[in-house]
């Protein structure tokens, strides 16, 4: 069982001096499934371009060229990492990543976690999130392009699969 810290609320139960930082949302973890790892999400933390692309290379994605992955997060309404500590280093272990009109939508892209922290509750926790943080701007029409392999994952989260009968288009270049 994952929860985050009071959605929202800074921690904590930890006396590292990162507790007192306003950007670290403190996810509160079963110690039978992350033993001592405390994890944080942030909505500011700087993103390295290489260690994004370690985390997508875990878990098989094509590699996207560096400057357009820039522009990408540069242009980005939204961006959340989720960073595991331990002892004095951090390290990214989860991201994604929302675009939006700033009224009345927006769309989640690049959801991610990383392999050694899969199917712990974690991937949920950052997509409520994800959610919390657009809902708290009044966007309400929250879309995204699911992989077949994780329709399920949204759908329990409450994603509807063509709503009203409504499909995504697509255009690609020939
Ligand atoms: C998809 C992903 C983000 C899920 O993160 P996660 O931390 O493993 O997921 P969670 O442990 O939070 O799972 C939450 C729930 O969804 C279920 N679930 C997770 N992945 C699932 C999948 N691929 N298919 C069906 N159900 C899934 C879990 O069983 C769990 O169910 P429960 O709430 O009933 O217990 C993660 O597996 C991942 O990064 N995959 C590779 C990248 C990817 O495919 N991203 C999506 C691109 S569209």
């Amino acid at each position: 069982m994952v929860w985050l810290q009071k959605l929202f609320t800074k921690t904590n139960n930890d006396n590292s001096s990162n507790a007192n930082d306003d950007n670290k949302d403190w996810v509160s973890l079963d110690p039978d499934k992350f033993g001592n790892t405390q994890i944080y999400f942030s909505t500011h933390e700087e993103i390295d371009l290489y260690e994004l692309e370690e985390l997508c290379d875990s878990v098989g994605w094509a590699r996207r060229p560096l400057r357009k992955v820039r522009k990408a997060l540069e242009h980005s309404y939204l961006v959340v990492s989720a960073w595991e500590i331990r002892g004095n280093k951090k390290a990214m272990i989860g991201f994604a990543r929302a675009t939006s009109d700033h009224a009345f939508n927006a769309t989640i892209w690049d959801v991610v976690i990383h392999p050694r922290f899969q199917n712990k509750g974690l991937g949920k926790v950052l997509m409520q999130y994800m959610i919390r943080k657009l809902r708290s701007d009044d966007i309400s029409n929250v879309t995204l392009f699911a992989d077949p392999q994780v329709v399920e994952f949204y759908r329990r989260l409450g994603f509807i699969l063509d709503p009203e009968g409504i499909k995504g288009m697509f255009w690609y270049p020939d």
